[in-house]
């Protein structure tokens, strides 16, 4: 038990005392070898999100094999495990993004929105519209409206444009906070490898959503272990 963060219940979870919380946060983060990066993001998003007064948990959906990483699907599998957890409200958040403000609210407000709009490594400014990759809210409804993530992107890139355009396709408009408000640094890390199939798999992503994402999800039943700080989920993809 880490002293620190005494309201912090197993699981890395919360409930708060004196109010009756709208939403149920699930924050999902995809994670292998990141051990630095795990900490320092718990570290800051405990404190936040308990001064947001939510009910929340954090899991890390870890990848438990060798395989190229696939943040979609562990997305996925995260979001329906979580959901087993009577979950209304999930944030898919990379583990390398710390929020820099307290404003940045993780409660679901619209769906779906993008949080992490103003990120350090881009000037804090939007590099493109359509963008919805690093940190995102999505409520049941709409997330399973889209048909979730695609299962098919493997390494960096690709996977949170296919989500975008699944929203184009579903007519769902990508709200944000203000510029000022949604403010994150990104932590250093190697290069990750580039998924080169990205421009190509993109190609058909308005109709594809229909039969590739959590209708087409096959998966084994995931190991879970309940930390003090968060829920390990772990994943063969
Ligand atoms: C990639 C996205 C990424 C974005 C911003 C795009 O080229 O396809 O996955 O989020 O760049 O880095």
């Amino acid at each position: 038990m880490e002293f620190r963060f005494i309201w912090v219940q197993t699981g890395g979870h919360y409930t708060p005392t004196r109010c009756k919380p709208r939403e149920r946060v699930a924050i999902l983060i995809p994670f292998r070898n990141r051990n630095n990066h795990l900490r320092i993001l718990l570290n800051n998003l405990h404190p936040i999100l308990y001064r947001q007064q939510l009910e929340y948990s954090i899991y890390v959906l870890k990848q438990a094999d060798e395989k190229p990483f696939n943040r979609g699907k562990l997305f996925n599998i995260g979001y329906l495990e979580a959901k087993k957890d009577n979950h209304t409200c999930f944030v898919f958040h990379d583990v390398d993004l710390i929020p820099e403000n307290d404003h940045i609210l993780y409660g679901c407000v619209r769906s779906p929105m993008h949080l992490s709009r103003a990120v350090n490594t881009f000037n804090y400014k939007l590099p493109y519209k359509e963008l919805l990759g690093g940190v995102a809210a999505w409520k049941t409804r709409e997330f399973e409206q889209v048909n979730g993530w695609s299962n098919l992107f493997v390494n960096w890139g690709g996977e949170d444009d296919d989500l975008s355009y699944r929203t184009i396709a579903n007519k769902l408009s990508i709200f944000r906070f203000r510029n000022s408000v949604a403010r994150y640094t990104m932590l250093e890390h190697r290069r990750t490898p580039v998924n080169t199939a990205r421009h190509r798999q993109l190609q058909d992503s308005y109709t594809r959503y229909k039969i590739d994402g959590l209708s087409s999800l096959v998966y084994e039943s995931p190991r879970i272990q309940r930390y003090h700080l968060f829920t390990m989920v772990s994943i063969n993809t």
